[in-house]
């Protein structure tokens, strides 16, 4: 008997910030669902680490060191992937962004510069790129998927420029949507919450523990129902997750 088909064989999957945290766990997943994937991310060795742990059956995958601030550098990637696989992604995950915390008194300009160039910034460049050379194949498809964040909605305590991004992320990504539908690509953005990722490690325990307790979230405006709780393997610095999916003109993109 055949084996199934998976769900994403034959796609073509470029995922940035693909060396840590969700962008890892998104190239794993595309992966076992059989998809190739181009893991991107401006750490050589972190993306070549993702890279060994991505499960292969026909599909090819490759790793690509970008800058996505650099649109040199965001060109020459979707150029270099074009000759690699004959085909641009159809599918472009954008993961890559920072954290640069600090209370807005405090806030250095560098900073909020700093975290606004490669979470907006990059997410724009990216998208804007993928999209161009989609239009240019004639593919008539195509899926641009943005990681945003509940902060990006409800605001957060030492994340001024953090949450001015995200925001602008989800804004961004609803622009793209209304744009692109005539060309038959998608636009989405998913906003999660405290994932237990390399950024969230970065966190003082002080604010780990209100956030598992709750409290933090009351602060930010969300109801404990809306949680899913995500401690079942006993990690002690796991947060709860809390992922929403923003709707982003997807009634255009049908
Ligand atoms: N409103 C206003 N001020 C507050 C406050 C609040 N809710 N909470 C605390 N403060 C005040 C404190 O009272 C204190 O005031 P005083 O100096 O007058 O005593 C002041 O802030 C300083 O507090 P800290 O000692 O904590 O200050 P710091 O400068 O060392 O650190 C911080 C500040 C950088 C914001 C630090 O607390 C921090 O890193 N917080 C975590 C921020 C956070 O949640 N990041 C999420 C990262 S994960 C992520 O972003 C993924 C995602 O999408 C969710």
């Amino acid at each position: 008997m055949a084996a199934p088909t998976l769900r994403l064989s034959s796609r073509l999957a470029l995922v940035t910030g693909g060396g840590s945290g969700i962008g890892r766990a998104v190239c794993q997943r595309f992966a076992k669902d059989g998809a190739s994937v181009a893991v991107v991310d401006i750490d050589e060795g972190a993306a070549t680490e993702t890279l060994r742990s991505l499960s292969s059956d026909q599909q090819q995958h490759s790793v690509f060191i970008t800058d996505v601030t650099s649109s040199k550098s965001v060109h020459k990637l979707v150029a270099d992937i074009q000759m690699q696989f004959s085909r641009p992604p159809c599918v472009a995950v954008n993961c890559a962004g920072i954290t640069v915390d600090g209370l807005l008194l405090k806030m250095q300009e560098e900073a909020f510069d700093q975290v606004l160039k490669v979470n907006l910034k990059g997410t724009f460049l990216v998208t804007q790129t993928v999209a161009k050379a989609l239009v240019a194949s004639g593919a008539k498809k195509g899926s641009i998927i943005n990681v945003g964040s509940i902060v990006g909605k409800v605001g957060n305590v030492g994340q001024a420029n953090y949450t001015a991004s995200k925001a602008g992320v989800v804004a961004l990504t609803k622009s793209s949507a209304k744009e692109l539908a005539r060309f038959g690509i998608r636009c989405n953005t998913i906003l999660p919450g405290f994932i237990d990722t390399p950024m969230v490690a970065k966190v003082p325990q002080k604010v780990l523990d209100t956030v598992r307790s709750g409290r933090r979230l009351f602060l930010l405006g969300i109801g404990r129902q809306q949680l899913h709780h995500g401690s079942q393997s006993g990690s002690d610095r796991r947060a709860f997750h809390v992922t929403f999916k923003q709707s982003t003109g997807s009634r255009e993109n049908k």
